[in-house]
């Protein structure tokens, strides 16, 4: 066949890749040039405008390295990551909700016993954290494994500092109660890496590149879904434009703040601290639920 125009070229692309054997492939590609298709007859973009597309996907390309990864940036500030996740966590009752990875988690953090410190000395206002760690079903799960992250309280995760050793993350299992317990600082909220095309696309749209407030969680535990989240702080400004599109009310706490005198574990405190409490509740995998 020849003599596409703008009216045949689509069913034609799409004949094209009839033959694909793997029927999910085949369904991914007709759907994909279907809506590639659409959008263009929908914006009728000029050369130019193509070509500057074309450079922005390039740019967003040469931007990865093994530290930074602009096409994940661009999925979330485009809502994309967020659907992906919400359609692939329609989650029971009682099972905590899901938000985005981030570009921040690291593999094999330390592993630290309850009630250590992961601030690394950072300065800081002390937060205490205390999790309870259960399935959806209420049932507590000792011994799941909580990895734990967080920006300082200048707004910066320590991989961001090229120098600077590993603070605030770490490694944490439930004890017998399925608890876990630590000290940390308090996060600072933060603006998404903004050097790359996707602060340009933001700057050229007028949104701010921030995110609220949080510290991450992933959380597994044998027979369950591991449940990657964030705890976010009430009263931050930004829980209403969070640039990724990840606050989920459900996720928002109190970060409390409290007088100088006793931490929960009974040591002494000279000057404020703030506390934040959260239970987790994990999804039990398909081939385990009733
Ligand atoms: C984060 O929370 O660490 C994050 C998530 C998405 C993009 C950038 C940072
Ligand atoms: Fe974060």
């Amino acid at each position: 066949m020849r003599d596409f125009d703008e009216h045949n070229i689509t069913r034609a692309v799409i004949d094209r890749f009839g033959e694909t054997p793997d029927r999910r492939l085949k369904r991914i590609m007709t759907s994909l040039v279907s809506h590639l298709h659409g959008f263009i007859r929908d914006v009728e973009p000029s050369f130019s405008e193509w070509e500057a597309a074309i450079a922005f996907l390039t740019r967003t390309g040469q931007m990865c390295h093994d530290k930074r990864q602009e096409f994940i940036l661009l999925s979330d500030t485009l809502g994309a990551s967020m659907l992906v996740d919400a359609i692939n966590h329609r989650l029971p009752a009682g099972a905590t909700e899901t938000t985005v990875l981030g570009p921040f988690f690291v593999q094999n953090a330390p592993a630290f016993e309850n009630g250590a410190d992961i601030s690394a000395g950072l300065p800081g206002e002390l937060l205490y954290v205390e999790a309870l760690v259960k399935s959806a079903d209420g049932t507590t799960l000792p011994g799941a494994l909580a990895q734990v992250w967080q920006s300082d309280d200048e707004g910066f995760y320590d991989v961001q500092h090229p120098d600077a050793g590993t603070a605030l993350r770490g490694q944490f299992r439930a004890d017998g109660e399925g608890k876990i317990h630590f000290r940390t600082i308090q996060p600072a909220a933060y603006p998404i890496p903004y050097d790359g095309p996707v602060g340009d696309m933001l700057r050229a749209t007028n949104r701010h590149p921030w995110r609220p407030a949080h510290v991450h969680f992933m959380i597994s535990a044998p027979g369950f879904e591991t449940l990657v989240t964030h705890v976010f702080a009430a009263g931050d400004e930004y829980l209403d434009s969070d640039a990724v599109f990840g606050v989920k009310n459900t996720l928002i706490r109190e970060f409390t703040r409290h007088p100088p005198g006793q931490l929960p574990d009974g040591t002494a405190i000279a000057t404020a601290w703030r506390h934040l409490t959260y239970d987790f509740g994990l999804k039990p995998l398909a081939s385990q639920a009733a």
